[in-house]
């Protein structure tokens, strides 16, 4: 009886020591980036109880066979055979029983995140995503707006149609907790509430080339008054440019998602930065020199591996693409502008 007693402490100490050594460690639930979504508050919530119940399951197998090792260990001097034993109904009942109980509470609480996750509000704003090598584009179809930034309002849920235009992406905010596949050929669907006004990041979460690490974009949770201005100031931007050349290669390039690969600051990303880029003399990866012009841009969008840039990966971590011979002079004259 007095091993019973010892023992059931010890495990009790065990269990509350692994679950802060567990929350150190980032794994339970006060070392999670801020929960900035009201989805996450119920996968914090289940996710908390898992640690727990994992901490208390390893001190309960951990414990008595450390205790038993060190306490019921053959003495110096015993030679005699251990105690016969024949099976412990008890025992057996106790250890199916029980665990029975907590899978069926897990499959309940499971269940229950997994609808408050998936609630559907009629009222929410569709916003469609498009993934691609190796950034994300935001189109507003109510607006017209197509923007690399995704901005959406506090306390709003809005649905985001994503599809890839090429291989499997994942879209991972951490702060809302929810992630989603981004597949190629259909379109898959991400509801959340974001309850927490701040700049986050939208991370791919499936290993998707070379430079799926860098496929981050600002994903910005305004007030509603900020959020209307900001879509007021994208509506205008839209239509602004359109009048222009330079404007809609601007418009030509946010579609398309070509800054996630060319900065506009002189950052080395994937591909060459657009800073300064007309008239720029370049060294090829053959030694040659190009100083970029009209015929190099237009190549180098049709044909990006007919030459690259001298340090860049080769063949080219850019797929071609087709435009008509007046978009590619409305984005050479964009390109231009960048100064
Ligand atoms: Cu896209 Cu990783």
């Amino acid at each position: 009886m007095q091993h019973f007693v010892v023992v059931g402490i010890l495990v009790i100490l065990t269990t509350v020591l692994t679950y802060l050594g567990l929350d150190v460690a980032g794994l339970a639930k006060h070392q999670h980036p801020v929960s900035a979504s009201l989805q996450s508050i119920s996968i914090d919530q289940l996710w908390n109880w898992e640690m727990m119940v994992i901490s208390f399951l390893f001190s309960l197998i951990i414990v008595p066979m450390l205790y038993s090792l060190i306490v019921f260990r053959q003495k110096k001097g015993e030679l005699e055979d251990g105690e016969h034993m024949e099976g412990n109904a008890t025992l057996e009942v106790v250890w199916t029983v029980v665990p029975i109980f907590l899978v069926v509470i897990f499959a309940y609480l499971g269940g229950k995140s997994l609808g408050d996750v998936r609630r559907v509000d009629p009222q929410a704003v569709t916003i469609f995503v498009k993934a691609q090598q190796f950034t994300w584009t935001f189109e507003y179809p109510e607006y017209g707006i197509i923007s690399s930034e995704l901005h959406i309002p506090v306390n709003k849920q809005v649905v985001l149609k994503m599809t890839s235009a090429d291989v499997i992406h994942s879209f991972w905010v951490p702060e809302f907790r929810i992630k989603q596949d981004v597949v190629p050929g259909r379109y898959t669907e991400y509801r959340v509430t974001p309850i927490l006004v701040g700049d986050y990041k939208v991370r791919c979460a499936e290993l998707c080339g070379t430079s799926h690490s860098y496929m981050e974009n600002a994903v910005i949770v305004d007030t509603q008054e900020d959020y209307d201005t900001w879509i007021a100031e994208q509506v205008e931007i839209a239509k602004l440019a359109s009048l222009t050349p330079e404007g809609q290669g601007q418009l030509l390039v946010a579609r398309n998602g070509c800054t996630g690969c060319h900065s506009l600051n002189g950052t080395r990303l994937t591909g060459p930065t657009w800073l300064n880029i007309y008239g720029r003399e370049e060294e090829m990866n053959d030694g040659s020199k190009i100083v970029i012009d009209d015929a190099y841009i237009a190549e180098s969008i049709l044909d990006p591996n007919a030459h690259i840039v001298a340090t860049y990966a080769s063949p080219s971590q850019m797929p071609a693409f087709v435009f008509t011979d007046e978009e590619i002079a409305n984005i050479i004259a964009y390109l231009k502008t960048l100064k």
